[in-house]
């Protein structure tokens, strides 16, 4: 398979590292689900290069090779913190209240998805299969198309997508659609995001869909619910490193209560963030007895953050983590430790593999990767998942995580208190249940399903 796999987001930071320089994996689902394929099968990953500084392509061995497309600074205000952040983002996720119209939003996102096409057209050579990801680039697939390529298009959408009701709202929402129908097949998490695809292309653009195929303009379009998986085999070899096992005990150690729930998340309004602290909170005023025994460790790594939204996210949650320590915290007890920046996977691997219970609270997330991190990291088979009933990843995983609702402070609450009253039977039996899914539909799974051949 000759891969080329098109992205807003590259998959490396180049860090420089005394003299030499280092590849730092960047932050989010996208990539960590991604990288690994194109480590496995080589390819040609095209993605945002910053204009005027760093190279053109970055080579990481000689199968794999990545492409900047060099955007300049009214391309990133317009087209990525514009139209993909502050339109398409809050859309698809439903907060309407958030999503912001503009029309110049609008001419940047078609110009750079131009600037995309285009640099995907000087890489592409015949008996490619070309994988265009996410909502920031929804007109490629046709741009190619019209290019007069003609080998499989495949575009992932790794984020949810919104019903009818929310999609009619935007005025470039034809534009849109049409763009994805450039594909050959167009994939999302669950089917639940696949029948709302289906609807809007029947209600905007009138096109005609049977079971998931959509026929349009004289082709058909498969549409295909496979969530992603991760990359099993990796997470286990960094659980059994003997560094992180150690770095697991100590921390541990030196944290001194008897249960420890941890939280991994970019520092996203979508990740309900305020519900989990609020939840907590409640946790602590219902069942006092559990002061001084337990605390939480939050990652919120750092995101979109020139964005007013995200900047006002970054202040309510510091001030909610503030009031709980205030409110709750003792000489001697922390119960949270929220920690703002971002952590590669060998240190997360330890975080996760050291508490009893992650707690994991999106209003609403495409799938949720760090839930299947955390599974893969108990090795040990011990270890109970809170889950939003709103992430995708909920569906998978419903025979053995806790399902809440973040919502409803008192659910998160009480099942806080589930998972720590847990008897270490039905823990093995629910992390099993969890682990056998995570293990079967893996990153590699996912690359056989969602990209297998466009049946005849
Ligand atoms: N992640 C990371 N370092 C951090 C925080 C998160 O590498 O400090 C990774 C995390 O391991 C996961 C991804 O970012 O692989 C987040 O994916 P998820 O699907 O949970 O959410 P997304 O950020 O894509 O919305
Ligand atoms: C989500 C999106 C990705 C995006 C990631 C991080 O996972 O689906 O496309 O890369 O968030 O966001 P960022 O804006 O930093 O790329």
């Amino acid at each position: 398979m000759r891969l080329i796999v098109v992205s807003n987001r590259e998959p490396y930071r180049v860090e420089p590292s005394r003299g030499k320089v280092r590849l730092e994996k960047t932050v989010g689902g996208l990539v960590s689900a991604l990288e690994p394929v194109l480590r496995e099968y080589g390819g040609t990953w095209v993605c945002w290069g910053r204009k005027g500084k760093g190279p053109e392509e970055l080579r990481i061995n000689d199968r794999f090779l990545v492409k900047f497309v060099p955007l300049t600074s009214g391309d990133v205000s317009g087209y990525y913190y514009g139209f993909s952040n502050e339109t398409l983002w809050p859309l698809c996720h439903m907060f309407l209240t958030k999503t912001h119209f503009n029309s110049s939003f609008w001419t940047a996102y078609r110009r750079v998805n131009r600037k995309f096409a285009k640099a995907v057209a000087e890489v592409y050579v015949p008996g490619s299969k070309i994988l265009v990801n996410d909502y920031h680039l929804a007109l490629v697939p046709q741009l190619l198309r019209d290019a007069g390529i003609s080998d499989p298009i495949y575009l992932f959408w790794h984020i949810p997508f919104p019903p009818y009701f929310m999609m009619r709202f935007l005025p470039s929402r034809r534009e849109i659609l049409e763009g994805m129908l450039g594909s050959d097949v167009i994939g999302f998490h669950t089917q639940h995001y696949v029948e709302n695809f289906l609807e809007c292309v029947r209600e905007i653009l009138g096109a005609f869909s049977d079971n998931n195929t959509v026929y349009w303009n004289g082709r058909r379009i498969e549409v295909r619910a496979v969530p992603i998986g991760i990359d099993v085999e990796r997470w286990e070899r960094l659980a059994k490193d003997p560094k992180a096992v150690r770095y697991a005990n100590n921390l541990r150690k030196r944290m001194g209560v008897e249960f420890i729930g941890v939280g991994v998340d970019r520092l996203d309004y979508t990740k309900g963030l305020e519900e989990k602290f609020r939840g907590i909170g409640r946790f602590f005023e219902k069942y006092p007895s559990f002061r001084g025994r337990v605390s939480f460790v939050q990652i919120a790594a750092p995101t979109r953050t020139k964005l007013e939204e995200y900047i006002d996210i970054k202040r309510r949650t510091d001030e909610i983590v503030g009031m709980i320590e205030g409110r709750f915290g003792e000489p001697g007890w922390v119960p949270i430790y929220y920690y703002y920046k971002n952590y590669p996977d060998e240190r997360l691997v330890s975080l996760y593999m050291m508490a009893d219970f992650a707690l994991v609270t999106p209003i609403i997330d495409g799938l949720n990767l760090v839930s299947k991190e955390y599974v893969i990291s108990k090795t040990d088979e011990d270890g109970v998942l809170i889950v939003s009933e709103f992430a995708g990843v909920s569906l998978q995983l419903r025979e053995g995580a806790i399902i809440v609702n973040p919502f409803d402070e008192d659910e998160v609450a009480e099942a806080i208190y589930m998972a720590l009253k847990m008897k270490r039977s039905e823990r093995r039996e629910r992390m099993r249940a969890m682990r056998i899914v995570v293990r079967e539909k893996d990153i590699r799974w996912w690359v056989k399903e969602f990209l297998k051949d466009v049946s005849a």
